[in-house]
């Protein structure tokens, strides 16, 4: 298993990847935009197959040059999920993600996933769901500095 910075020829496999596990109701065109200058892709590869993604962007930036950064995608095929590759592509890629981008804190928000993030974020973090016209959305805010 190996965690990794996506390469450039990777980019279609894994918009399609992104598109069929996280968001059906996007366009791979709006996905795409979606990789801007300041998002940092990170693919999950197993026996040289990628089996999943991530996508860490800069939300926030402060005068000191710390910034907070906001996780846009996390993904894992159907087929390999329930066995920690989550865990450790979350994990491996916040840590490249947080150097990269002098991180201090992160910012998550889900429809769904909470009992994932509950797991896989350190232990100094805040969450609150509010119901957004019936739709019950998580907001997490998590401080990264003792990572
Ligand atoms: C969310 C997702 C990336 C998790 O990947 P995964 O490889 O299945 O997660 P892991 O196996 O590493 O799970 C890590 C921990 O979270 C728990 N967990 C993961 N998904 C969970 C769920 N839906 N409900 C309860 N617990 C869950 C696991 O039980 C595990 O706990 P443990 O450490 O005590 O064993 C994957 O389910 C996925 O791709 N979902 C579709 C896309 C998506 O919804 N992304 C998130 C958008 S906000």
């Amino acid at each position: 298993m190996k965690i990794r910075k996506m390469r450039k020829t990777e980019k279609q496999v894994f918009l399609k990847m992104e598109k069929k596990e996280l968001y059906p109701w996007l366009s791979i065109r709006a996905l795409e935009d979606r990789l801007w200058e300041k998002a940092l892709p990170y693919i999950l590869e197993v026996d040289g197959s990628i089996i999943g993604g991530v996508v860490w962007e800069e939300y926030d930036v402060f005068p000191n040059g710390k910034s907070i950064i906001d996780l846009a995608a996390i993904f894992i095929l159907n087929s390999f999920r329930g066995q920690g590759y989550g865990k450790k592509l979350f994990e491996k890629s916040l840590a490249l993600a947080k150097e990269s981008l002098n991180a201090i804190a992160i910012h998550i928000e889900t429809v769904g996933q909470e009992a994932f993030y509950r797991k896989v974020l350190p232990s100094d973090y805040v969450e609150m769901t509010i119901n957004v016209g019936g739709t019950m959305v998580t907001f997490f805010a998590a401080n990264i500095t003792g990572l």
